[in-house]
């Protein structure tokens, strides 16, 4: 499996937190026959296929591996068949794995007695499913408090709690309604609310809004990107939609027959696909959506400190072609930016420091913005906009070439 994450600055920070989730050698396999005959070094090499015509078994899950850290929304892509619910179950241990370790906050799931899953599966994980899951017979109110319920809260604050949910959820004033009065997206967002009310850290979403309408999938895809910046839970995300990935995804792992074939964050998978197989995925993408400012920024031709002197700067600008230089403290973090016109008006006599030359206005623009939202700043600009990382550091300016590039590059596809 190719892991591409870590190369860029988000996926560093992400991963100076602690694992909240550490998966390690899962296996599932599944049929009659011994299920550990598909994990002896013979069939090590063979095919999923193959391994079913031989033994009769389906390796569901074949040697996955990978984290998920606190705060992080982390998605399993994947044709149908390739494994997605089955690794989101055995996470809950709805599933029995066959072999390997499932570590939450360093305890193995795989090892815990039935009242420690109970206690577990209240407490600190939750899961949305496809079809909602609501009790047709509770109104939306005591669907929401169901998890409250369980857990021996009383009626007064369950209530109290679940009506906070659903106004988080956007159904403020439906806590009266029936499930069967309500739309797909109202239904999930119920089950979203359910979900929540519990409190837990850990929330397992098995292809949620793939039940719904386009329009309103993508809606609810926003929706949760939204509610996740307010609730920070670590959330394992089910999709076999690309978009999706790459919407509500910080790092997104592919599989294929059980396998996890490529993990990285949106923009390491639509840059560098690790195969055929993951660039077919990614052809649909609209790349503008999902690359950031910092995947397309390039190295300023001329880079002065601000600790330089005007005849440094005079030669580095007159030694290239470049219409301006940018301007850096010792340290990396962004000064400002001269002109070349500025540079060629400096009179020789003149003996400022260089600080007082550059134009500390000009607009800057965060690493991790997407290109869609970076081109009107580039649009109004006469200049190349410095991209900026979360330090201040600059790492590189943004020109409209770069992003034409990408955008060329698209309808290529
Ligand atoms: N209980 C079971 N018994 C036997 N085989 C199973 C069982 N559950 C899943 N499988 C097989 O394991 C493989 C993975 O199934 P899984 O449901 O995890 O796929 P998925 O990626 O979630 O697919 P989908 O996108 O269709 O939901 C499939 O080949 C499936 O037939
Ligand atoms: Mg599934």
């Amino acid at each position: 499996m190719k892991d591409t994450s870590g190369d860029d600055l988000e996926t560093e920070l992400v991963s100076e937190n602690d694992p909240k989730i550490v998966v390690n050698s899962l296996w599932k396999v599944f049929g009659q026959n011994n299920p550990h005959q598909a994990l002896d070094e013979q069939y090590r090499n063979k095919t999923r296929d193959e391994i079913q015509q031989e033994l009769g078994l389906i390796v569901a899950l074949r040697n996955v591996s990978f984290n998920v850290y606190s705060g992080e929304t982390f998605v399993v892509m994947g044709l149908s068949g390739s494994g997605k619910s089955t690794l989101v179950r055995c996470l809950i241990k709805l599933i029995e794995a066959t072999s390997g370790e499932v570590l939450v906050d360093g305890e193995d799931v795989t090892n815990f007695n039935a009242d420690e899953l109970l206690q577990f599966r209240r407490s600190k994980m939750a899961m949305v499913f496809q079809n909602f899951g609501l009790l047709p017979h509770k109104n939306v109110l005591d669907n929401v408090a169901y998890g409250l319920e369980i857990k021996g809260i009383n009626r007064e604050r369950r209530h109290k709690e679940a009506l906070e949910m659903l106004e988080r959820v956007g159904l403020t004033g439906w806590g009266e309604a029936r499930p069967r009065e309500l739309s797909g997206g109202m239904k999930q967002r119920v089950g979203l609310a359910r979900a929540l009310a519990v409190e837990p850290s850990i929330l397992l979403m098995d292809e949620p809004f793939s039940g719904l309408d386009p329009l309103i999938r993508r809606q609810m895809r926003l929706e949760l990107v939204e509610l996740q910046k307010g609730v920070h839970k670590t959330i394992v995300f089910i999709t076999h939609d690309l978009d999706e990935a790459v919407t509500v995804g910080d790092r997104i792992a592919i599989m294929r027959d059980g396998e996890i074939i490529q993990m990285g964050t949106p923009q390491d998978i639509v840059m560098r696909p690790a195969d055929d197989f993951v660039r077919e995925f990614t052809l649909g993408v609209q790349k503008t959506k999902v690359l950031h400012a910092g995947s397309v920024a390039s190295k300023p031709d001329v880079i002065v400190k601000d600790s330089d002197t005007i005849e440094t700067l005079r030669s580095l600008v007159h030694g290239s072609d470049s219409a301006y230089a940018i301007c850096v403290e010792d340290q990396g973090a962004f000064k400002g930016l001269i002109r070349r016109e500025t540079v060629d008006g400096i009179k020789l006599s003149e003996k400022k420091p260089l600080r007082d030359y550059f134009d500390e206005s000009v607009e800057v623009i965060p690493s991790d913005t997407i290109l869609e939202d970076l081109l009107p700043t580039l649009i109004d600009s006469d200049h190349p906009v410095p991209v900026i990382d979360k330090r201040n550091r600059c790492i590189g300016v943004a020109t409209r070439r770069d992003v034409l590039r990408v955008i060329a590059s698209e309808s290529d596809d």
